[in-house]
């Protein structure tokens, strides 16, 4: 048995903060935000809108994609670094919202590699036969540990989220290979400090960045029984163009056949593959059948990626 995505969905707040609305609170400039990381503006949600409300939107849309209805599903996982509280988890806030009344519920935490660790635990409950269908969601309001007087960091993040309904799909389809890793070593480079923001070497998680993301994208292809020449379509992890960048030219596609959104969101965390794999199925640039690699890094180190027939 084989399991895969068979809804997918995302939610971004409506509010949008452009590089020049930046430059009039910190020391930076548009130039520099655009040609250092790729980002023209992000989305930052209201003092209304909390982890759990972006989640559940998106889970409703993945939920709507899939087909199914709440309360076929055996499990939710919510991959967040920001949830509204550290309990009741996000994921119990909104299996109460989505009447999932048979859904056994919790929050995962791999950083901007969670959604990577939450559709791997998935398949392999679908693929055991445990739950027919698990709610995977990634969802962050990174803005609530945001320094705003740091423009090292706060240039760089904002907020979303993603969903997927995993399933059973026919063999040969779905999850075909997968790599999830993690470097505790590498901790002190990214993490939430003592004020309760982001706090971060840039260069340091740029370089593992660049060498993990190649890696273990050549990884999953291999495991796939695949070769880089077959892979349609990448989808990074939306933390810097030039990241991105370096794993596209690592596997040889041209710029069409990568997801590349960052322009749009910024670094969305746990949302940041899932929101750009909707965006990408919804511009058609993702077309059914496709070999699709998703590949993300984060704090912790951790990292992960996926080799999947869409
Ligand atoms: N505006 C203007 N100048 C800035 C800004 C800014 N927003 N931020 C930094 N600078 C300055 C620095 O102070 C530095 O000045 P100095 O040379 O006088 O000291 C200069 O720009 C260059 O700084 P670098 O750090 O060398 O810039 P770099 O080219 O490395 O880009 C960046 C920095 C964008 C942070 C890059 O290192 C990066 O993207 N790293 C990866 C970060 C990342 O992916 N983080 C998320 C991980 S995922 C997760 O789990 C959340």
């Amino acid at each position: 048995m084989a399991a895969g995505l068979i809804g997918i969905g995302r939610y971004v707040p409506e509010n949008i903060v452009t590089n020049a609305d930046l430059e009039k609170i910190m020391d930076t400039s548009d130039e520099w935000i655009r040609t250092r990381t790729g980002i023209e503006e992000r989305r930052i949600a209201g003092d209304d809108e909390n982890t759990s409300d972006l989640a559940f939107k998106a889970a409703e849309a993945a939920i709507k994609d899939a087909g199914i209805t709440a309360d076929q599903i055996g499990l939710i996982l919510v991959n967040t670094v920001t949830p509204d509280q550290p309990f009741p988890t996000v994921a119990c806030m909104i299996q109460e919202r989505l009447g999932a009344t048979k859904a056994a519920a919790m929050d995962q935490s791999a950083a901007c590699a969670g959604y990577m660790y939450g559709l791997v635990t998935a398949k392999h409950f679908v693929e055991a036969g445990t739950y027919d269908y698990v709610l995977v969601v990634g969802a962050e309001k990174l803005s609530k540990i945001t320094d705003w007087t740091d423009r090292n960091t706060a240039v760089l993040f904002g907020d979303g989220a993603c969903a997927a309904v995993v399933g059973k799909v026919s063999e040969g389809r779905g999850i075909l290979a997968y790599e999830l890793g993690a470097d505790g070593s590498g901790g002190k480079f990214l993490y939430q400090d003592e004020h309760d923001h982001i706090a971060m070497n840039g260069r340091e998680v740029f370089k593992f960045a660049v060498r993990q993301m190649g890696e273990s994208a050549m990884n999953v292809i291999e495991k796939a029984g695949y070769q880089k020449e077959d892979v349609d379509f990448l989808i990074p992890h939306q933390a810097n163009i030039r990241i991105i960048d370096a794993a596209r030219k690592r596997l040889d596609l041209p710029e069409d056949k990568v997801a590349a959104v960052i322009s749009k969101y910024g670094n969305t965390s746990a949302a940041s593959i899932g929101n750009a794999m909707v965006e990408c199925v919804e511009n058609g640039k993702i077309k059914d059948d496709d070999l699709i690699v998703l590949v993300g890094f984060g704090g912790g180190l951790t990292w992960g990626a996926i080799a999947l027939r869409y």
